[in-house]
């Protein structure tokens, strides 16, 4: 094989993919199947853009969810980036990051100045990773401050935070889990604060949920002990667990709940940050001031990988205090958090968020998309709740509304199946929480016009009809 194909037909390219890649959360045998009438091709997707994406049949699709994981925000291609990209790598492409570079630099300047409070930019490749380096910072933190032991780190139930072990040892989703144990110690869980479900959480009051929920945490930091609890690992709004907007209040209180323990919070941002929600970043919907946040996704709309664990100067500082301690630095490296083809990508995938005001369309559509779909929650009684905010949204699918049974993963994936029929690609959440994979999700590109969100709930509307009747 000589990595040559006639782009007319893709045919060679399906068969090496069938007989080598190993696709990311796939289960193969379908492509595999001996009983050639059963079996199904991979699906690989050639061409983008704007909104929408090609497949190897040459089937147009608009894509609901920004490249499968909410990444894609500016769209797809845009040539200014794929420029910027190109003059870069024939400078410089690349140099380990115990050096600085041009576009490293420039590109700090611009996200601090969108994050007021903060100061300092780590570079990494993947939201795992920079996760990964928040954890260090805590855990290095505790050893030099507090003899080892202000060590935990508390995370949400129902909330992700990356694919490696440690970061699965701070993940709330137990599906997402299942068979990666043991984990790493010093990860506790706290309360998940979706409202929609408090029912099922004790003692969950009918008024002021949002502070209950907070409280919860306290609870969990004042039980392990506020000595040994140095961060707290939230999304500001929950993807992959069913896309959570916090209740009123939570934000607030958890801010000063952090403030009284002494407990550094960190927010994942990797995917609500660099617009997703109408924000730069997710968290400044509520007005309060993070010690770590931790981005990747949209920061440069995939078309470099980069992520970020970006800190306040009075975590930075922790880490240059006594020169004379051989030890006293963040002795981290992350190898391609050097390639400079990311910062020169999030550059201009910045300057395309500003020039274009994605982030006025952001809101505007997300406000215009949330309403259709409370619409379809008037014409299908399967809809049970409609959240989220900017297009970062979700629908809780329930078989019931009084007593909100979730829909079964295998009848959501029929919706998110019908859907792509019909050439436009929604999400679910999916293997994630045991029995409560049923909220569909929409985050389409932060350019996406009314029009475009027309298509995508009517798509939807005629699936939930077939599907539910
Ligand atoms: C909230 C959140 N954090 C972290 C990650 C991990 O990012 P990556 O897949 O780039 O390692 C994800 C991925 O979906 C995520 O949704």
């Amino acid at each position: 094989m000589d990595g040559n194909f006639n782009e007319n037909d893709l045919s060679r390219v399906v068969e090496a993919d069938r007989a080598h890649v190993w696709h990311h959360l796939s289960q193969h045998q379908p492509y595999m199947n001996a009983d050639a009438a059963k079996q199904v091709d991979p699906r690989i997707i050639v061409e983008g853009k704007g909104l929408r994406v090609w497949d190897q049949k040459g089937k147009e699709h608009i894509d609901a969810v920004a490249g499968g994981v909410w990444t894609v925000n500016v769209g797809y291609g845009r040539e200014s980036i794929a420029n910027a990209v190109r003059d870069q790598l024939v400078k410089l492409n690349f140099f380990g990051g115990t050096a600085g570079s041009i576009p490293g630099a420039l590109f700090s300047e611009m996200l601090i100045d969108k994050m007021p409070g903060m100061t300092r930019v780590y570079y990494a490749s993947s939201g795992s990773e920079a996760n990964e380096k928040g954890f260090k910072m805590v855990r290095q933190i505790a050893h030099k401050r507090y003899g080892g032991k202000k060590h935990k780190i508390l995370y949400r139930d129902r909330d992700y935070h990356g694919t490696t072990i440690a970061c699965l040892s701070a993940g709330g989703q137990d599906e997402r889990n299942a068979q990666y144990g043991p984990f790493t110690d010093g990860f506790v869980r706290v309360p998940h604060c979706l409202e929609y479900r408090k029912h099922e959480q004790d003692g969950a009051p009918d008024e002021n949920y949002g502070v209950w929920a907070a409280n919860q945490i306290e609870e969990v930091i004042l039980r392990e002990g506020p000595d040994t609890v140095g961060a707290l690992c939230l999304e500001p709004v929950t993807a992959g667990g069913g896309v959570i907007t916090p209740p009123d209040g939570y934000w607030e209180r958890v801010r000063e709940i952090c403030d009284q323990y002494d407990v550094l919070l960190h927010i994942d941002e990797v995917v609500c940050g660099v617009g997703r929600t109408g924000t730069w970043f997710g968290y400044q919907h509520y007005g309060i001031q993070p010690d770590i946040v931790t981005m990747a996704k949209g920061v440069a709309s995939g078309y470099a990988a980069i992520s970020c664990c970006v800190t306040t100067e009075k975590v930075f500082d922790m880490f240059k205090d006594d020169a004379s301690d051989h030890l006293n630095y963040f002795r981290d490296i992350s190898t391609f958090g050097g390639c400079t083809a990311g910062p020169a990508a999030a550059i201009e995938n910045m300057n395309i968020i500003e020039r274009e005001n994605l982030l006025e369309n952001c809101t505007a559509m997300g406000d215009y998309m949330l309403d259709q779909l409370h619409a379809l929650g008037d014409k299908h009684a399967v809809v049970g709740q409609a959240r989220g905010k900017g297009l970062f949204l979700g629908a809780e699918l329930v078989q019931d509304r009084d007593s909100k049974t979730p829909v079964d993963e295998k009848i959501v994936a029929q919706v998110v199946g019908d859907c792509m029929q019909q050439g436009v690609i929604i999400g679910a959440t999916n293997r994630s929480l045991p029995g409560k994979n049923n909220t569909l999700c929409f985050s389409p590109a932060l350019i996406a016009t009314k029009d475009d969100i027309d298509q995508i709930v009517s798509a939807v509307d005629g699936a939930l009809g077939r599907v539910f009747g």
